[in-house]
């Protein structure tokens, strides 16, 4: 093993969440799970990144219980007999395995494509009804609907914590519905929910308040956010460290543990005049533990299944470097763990010319 890297197999422990080491599986929708409910071969594709090294599953997105908050039929629920149940077998087999787990939490907001979509005669559920580009496609959601939401989150980790997940992590970023909060573009609302960007956390902030009152104080909650949208790769929430310091101060004080902070390349600067990541500067503001993201470990281009560019291929030693400093504390790896389950156990061991590398194949025949 290149002791570059030494950090990233240590233990990680705070005061809510102990991990034997720092390799998380960043939550990626894979559509195996018909009608909403995850079968045993959900199972067993995380059990197997599990033994395969990994110590931290977070979940692909499964939503809340709302009719408009899932993309498609095939993405998992998170609620209803029927899908909890099969998300309790998911729990059983990642702990048989010695990992742990966490749901992300999801709702799509107006990034639905209704005909995709089950229920496609609802329309999308947003803050202002308007798209990034000015279009109009349905009305604001009133304070009772929004009201509703926060329940339907706090109901989905209550859920996760009955069923013996390890924590939760809210998905607040690339521009689903808590993110078109946060988005200026999309958040138009005047009253307690919209105007300055602070006021724009309102909904994440009430969110995450309504879950730890759910899941009590010993419950670890994540909370992931980013710059970037989907819907347009160079946006940015915060300019500047004073803006990202005000935006993700109401987050903390609601009662986030860990921010997870989603970037496409974990070695890309954040802002000018310093080296450090996003995940770098959250930590820095905030004192709390981060997450980072973005083309970990990536031995070949697989980025036509997430419609970007080429990632390209990098050594990790600069990400062992950040991790001595403690820029942030647990590193997310996506892609890369979708082409090879066993991952982290050949990084660990220097085996790097067996790394799997897939990317002639269909991410649909990855599992
Ligand atoms: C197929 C695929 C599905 C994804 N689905 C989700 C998702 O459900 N929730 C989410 O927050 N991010 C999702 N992402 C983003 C990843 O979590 C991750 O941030 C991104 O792929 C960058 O990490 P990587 O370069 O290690 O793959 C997805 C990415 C891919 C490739």
């Amino acid at each position: 093993m290149s002791n570059k890297l030494d950090k990233l197999f240590t233990e990680y422990k705070s005061d809510k969440l102990t991990l034997k080491n720092r390799v998380v599986m960043a939550p990626m929708t894979r559509f195996f799970s018909p009608d909403g409910v995850p079968g045993q071969n959900v199972a067993e594709y995380y059990r197997r990144r599990v033994e395969g090294g990994t110590s931290l599953i977070i979940t692909e997105g499964t939503t809340v219980n709302d009719p408009v908050a899932s993309p498609h039929p095939n993405v998992p629920h998170f609620h209803g007999e029927a899908a909890l149940a099969g998300w309790k077998d998911v729990v059983d087999a990642v702990h048989e395995a010695g990992g742990k787990i966490m749901p992300q939490i999801w709702h799509v907001g107006m990034a639905r494509r209704a005909k995709e979509a089950p229920n496609p005669e609802l329309p999308n559920a947003s803050p202002s009804g308007i798209l990034h580009n000015e279009k109009k496609i349905a009305e604001p959601l009133t304070e009772a609907e929004v009201g509703a939401l926060v329940k339907a989150y706090a109901d989905a980790a209550a859920a996760a914590q009955k069923i013996g997940f390890d924590g939760v992590e809210v998905h607040g970023a690339h521009g689903y519905l808590i993110d078109q909060f946060f988005w200026e573009q999309m958040n138009r609302r005047d009253d307690q929910y919209g105007g300055d960007m602070v006021l724009r956390t309102n909904f994440a902030a009430e969110i995450v308040k309504a879950i730890r009152a759910a899941v009590g104080e010993e419950y670890p909650i994540i909370f992931r956010f980013s710059q970037w949208k989907q819907q347009d790769y160079e946006a940015k929430l915060a300019q500047n460290p004073e803006e990202l310091e005000a935006f993700l101060k109401p987050l903390a004080d609601a009662g986030v543990d860990i921010f997870h902070c989603s970037t496409r390349r974990y070695w890309e600067p954040e802002f000018e005049g310093s080296t450090l990541n996003l995940a770098g500067w959250v930590k820095k503001i905030t004192g709390l533990p981060t997450i980072t993201v973005g083309s970990v470990g990536l031995v070949n281009d697989m980025m036509s299944a997430f419609k970007g560019e080429d990632s390209g291929t990098r050594s990790l030693d600069d990400l062992g470097e950040r991790l001595d400093a403690d820029e942030f504390d647990l590193v997310a790896v996506g892609r890369a763990l979708i082409q090879d389950a066993n991952w982290p156990t050949k990084v660990k061991e220097g085996r790097m010319d067996e790394l799997q590398d897939y990317s002639a194949k269909a991410l649909s025949e990855l599992v």
